[in-house]
């Protein structure tokens, strides 16, 4: 399938929350999050930036990320989605790497990002440690008893993470 990667627009609003409603993986309270959040890019808030995948005027996939406050070079990467019926092609492939690149081009160092320890997420865990993601922290219970927060992350540098010591 030949799909195209441009910016989500306002009129995709509803299709980004039916997109993340329709995996089952995120809480209400975090699709509510991702749409205020794609309100406030909408809006002109850098903060926060949108890529869609599309087949045609469909969106079929989405990604988000932005800047962590307070650091230098680092980047969270907010939420990635691909439609059900698409998952298994490559789109959420394309979608990562291209932030990554444009990450890389804009001298971004490290993209983080948040997951969960459940089950029913070891494919998206998979998918991220296929695609050079390491598991830098874990926090035991954070969602939910038994339910722990694990983060990952990637060096955009070729491996200059550390930087030079004086
Ligand atoms: C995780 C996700 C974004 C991957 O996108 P995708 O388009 O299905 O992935 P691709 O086709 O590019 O890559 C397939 C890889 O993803 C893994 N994968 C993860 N979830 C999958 C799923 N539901 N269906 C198929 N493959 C899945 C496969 O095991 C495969 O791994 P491999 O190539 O390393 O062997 C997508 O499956 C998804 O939207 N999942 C639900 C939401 C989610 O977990 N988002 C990430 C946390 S914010």
């Amino acid at each position: 399938m030949s799909c195209s990667l441009r910016p989500v627009e306002r009129a995709h609003r509803g299709t980004v929350e039916a997109l993340l409603r329709a995996t089952g993986m995120f809480r209400p309270s975090e699709v509510e999050t991702a749409v205020q959040v794609l309100d406030e890019s909408l809006a002109g808030e850098d903060d926060y930036r949108w890529l869609g995948a599309f087949d045609g005027e469909s969106l079929v996939g989405c990604i988000c990320w932005g800047p962590t406050p307070g650091t230098e070079g680092t980047y969270d990467l907010y939420w990635l989605v691909v439609d059900p019926a698409r998952q298994g092609q490559g789109l959420g492939t394309e979608l990562l790497t291209a932030v990554e690149r444009r990450l890389r081009a804009a001298q971004g160092r490290l993209l983080v990002t948040e997951t969960s320890s459940r089950g029913d997420y070891a494919p998206t865990r998979a998918f991220y440690e296929h695609r050079g993601y390491t598991r830098a922290a874990t926090i035991p219970g954070y969602y939910a008893p038994g339910d722990d927060l694990v983060i990952y992350s990637k060096d955009l540098t070729d491996g200059d993470l550390a930087g030079t010591t004086a």
